[in-house]
């Protein structure tokens, strides 16, 4: 080889390691781009808000809370919005009484038969994907709803999941708007078949704890995952099935414009008088009575009027405070503890948020 061959082949041989690293750079950045992609998939709107991004076994990560549920195996998402399950409607019928305001229906679905078997537990919300298309052409989006239902559904038979939904109608230049979804399903008959996705939600879980507190705070449909817990608490069959006893304190607040809007009252009732010194059940009708001030009774004039019982169990570690149903009643209820946490010299923003991270301020708002 001639001295001008050498160095010919030699300048070849330097470019080798600089292609090389510029093909492992260029490599590196597609593969960066490829699992940023992968690694956010793309959620509904309203589903992000509410889906939990760990998967079920992230979940049963030890948390510092000895006292919280060790969730083990929360299910969540089984049913995507590409691939809802279908859902058989097995009962859908009114739970107001005679001189109630407006509608809210009991629903119930057949979930037997879906593979992977859509299961949830207590506090967890599905995904409801109405018929036909909205004002662009597309097709619906799916709307949440809160399981009203225990994991082993209003049958006991674990393969049915039941919903509590209120029709949302609303006045617009003299026309009534009805709600897409909640009409949907007010109106839907036996037999018809609904998609179905989900689970979705760990924020409303209840602790395993059989002698932990739970307060409950709910507004109208706010209502569905309170019954579930109260149902896992104090029906026979339930405490039968299930080997967890509750023993603890549960309180429930309720608020309906009317007496005949109360929603699953008698078998609140029953809980109360089979369970005198565990359950206690107070209600805020707000058409019907008035607060102190000579306004619309709400759940918060409950709340200050029984501040003190409210905050000696608040202040106990044992236990958790459960709010659902109306968003507007959020600032009501702050306000109220604030007054009563004031009194005391605290200050409510901060218990909130320690309350919070302890996971006993639980809120599902909508
Ligand atoms: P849409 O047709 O989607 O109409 C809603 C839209 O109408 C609103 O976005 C707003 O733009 C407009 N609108 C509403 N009210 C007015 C008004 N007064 N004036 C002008 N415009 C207005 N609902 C239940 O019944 N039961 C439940 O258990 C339940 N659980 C839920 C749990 C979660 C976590 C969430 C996020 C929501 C829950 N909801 C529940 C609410 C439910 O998801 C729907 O939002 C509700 O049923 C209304 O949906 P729709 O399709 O009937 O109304
Ligand atoms: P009202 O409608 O009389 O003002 P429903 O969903 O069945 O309508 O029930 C919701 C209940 O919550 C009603 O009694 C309603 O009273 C009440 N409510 C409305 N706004 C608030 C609020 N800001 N705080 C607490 N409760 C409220």
């Amino acid at each position: 080889m001639s001295y001008t061959e050498a160095r010919v082949l030699a300048g070849g041989l330097v470019h080798i390691p600089i292609v090389i690293g510029i093909f492992w750079l260029f490599q590196n950045f597609i593969l960066q781009r490829t699992s940023a992609k992968t690694s956010s998939p793309t959620k509904a709107p309203s589903e992000s808000k509410k889906t939990d991004s760990k998967s079920s076994t992230e979940s049963s990560a030890p948390t510092k809370q000895a006292s919280k549920p060790v969730h083990a195996d929360v299910p969540v998402n089984t049913y995507k919005p590409k691939t809802p399950f279908l859902g058989k409607v097995l009962e859908n019928y009114s739970l107001l009484k005679k001189g109630a305001i407006g509608r809210v229906n009991h629903i119930t679905f057949d979930l037997s038969g879906s593979d992977p078997a859509l299961k949830y537990i207590e506090g967890q919300s599905i995904g409801i994907i109405p018929e036909g298309e909205d004002a662009k052409g597309k097709p619906h989006k799916l709307r949440l709803y809160s399981i009203a239902s225990t994991r082993h559904g209003d049958n006991m038979a674990g393969k049915t999941v039941s919903l509590c939904v209120r029709q949302l109608q609303y006045e617009k230049d003299g026309e009534t708007i009805n709600g897409v979804c909640s009409s949907y399903l007010c109106d839907i008959p036996k037999g018809a078949k609904v998609k179905i996705t989900g689970p979705v939600g760990k924020e409303m879980l209840l602790p395993s704890d059989q002698d932990a507190n739970i307060i409950m705070l709910a507004t109208g449909t706010g209502i569905a995952p309170m019954r579930a817990y109260l149902r896992r608490m104090f029906d026979p069959k339930e405490r039968k099935k299930n080997n967890w006893d509750f023993k603890g304190k549960a309180w429930l607040f309720m608020g309906a414009p009317k007496s005949a809007n109360l929603l699953y009252d008698n078998d609140f009732q029953e809980y109360k008088s089979n369970f005198p010194d565990n359950f206690r059940y107070t209600k805020a009708i707000s058409r019907e009575e008035k607060n102190s001030k000579g306004g619309r009774m709400y759940i918060q004039d409950k709340v200050l009027e029984y501040a003190d019982e409210l905050f000696t169990l608040i202040e106990n570690p044992k236990t958790y405070i459960y709010l659902c149903g109306l968003k507007g009643m959020e600032p009501g209820i702050d306000e109220a503890l604030t007054t009563v946490a004031s009194a005391k010299g605290l200050n409510w923003v901060e218990l909130r948020q320690k309350l919070k991270k302890a996971k006993r301020w639980n809120v599902e708002t909508y």
